[in-house]
């Protein structure tokens, strides 16, 4: 499932982050890349032991556990700390799949969502397109600045070359409660009919407490904590 989150940074946020990023030192995006992904991509990072890395990744955590769409969505575990690119005009990342596991420190993580935060408004860079494969195509993804994309980390993706402008954003994994996606999706359509029907019924209403029940006990089936 790919998931929309609308206004994670707010868009003072955004301008504060564009200050601190416009000021950091970037190296080249190979340097977090897989061997296979590192042939396909071509941008920039800001190194992730950086104070600037390590300062706005700590701002996103924070609104990311404050975001009820984002633990409807992914269901998160442990999120990896936030890592920030850029691609100026002509740069690309060509189909890849993310590592299946990734270190913080000594901390081994299950990669099952991958995570776009863009930072840069839509109008401002032409290509740049986050386009992601599934079984029922391709799906090209350009949002405004402040919101995030969630999608399957296991998914074939890329970004298209960009050819005006620059394309800043903030990336990141997660590790879900539930592995499998199929399930995830089952539980976010659940909560979000729950969701609706308890503004229809109000929150003590039968079917309401009823649903909310099954919600909890599919993720308690389902769920490794
Ligand atoms: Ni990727």
């Amino acid at each position: 499932m790919m998931a929309h989150i609308e206004g994670v940074l707010s868009p003072d946020q955004v301008a504060m982050f564009r200050e601190r990023l416009a000021a950091a030192d970037w190296v080249d995006g190979r340097a977090t890349a897989g061997e296979q992904s590192a042939l396909a991509k071509r941008n920039l990072q800001v190194p992730a032991d950086s104070e600037t890395a390590r300062e706005l990744g700590e701002i996103i955590l924070g609104a990311l556990g404050r975001n009820p769409a984002f633990i409807s969505a992914g269901l998160p575990l442990r999120v990896y700390p936030p890592l920030f690119n850029r691609y100026d005009a002509g740069m690309a990342f060509d189909t890849h799949v993310d590592n299946a596991i990734r270190f913080a420190g000594p901390v081994r993580f299950r990669t099952d969502l991958s995570c776009t935060l863009f930072l840069t408004d839509p109008d401002d860079y032409d290509g740049g397109e986050l386009i992601v494969e599934d079984i029922y195509g391709e799906h090209a993804v350009k949002l405004p600045a402040g919101d995030m994309i969630l999608y399957p980390a296991s998914s074939l993706h890329r970004v298209a070359a960009i050819t005006r402008g620059s394309r800043w954003s903030s990336f990141f994994w997660a590790q879900s409660m539930v592995r499998s996606d199929e399930q995830r999706t089952l539980l976010y359509d659940l909560d979000n009919t729950i969701q609706r029907q308890s503004l229809k019924l109000g929150q003590g209403d039968a079917e309401v407490v009823g649903l909310t029940g099954i919600y909890n006990n599919l993720l308690r089936m389902w769920a490794d904590v």
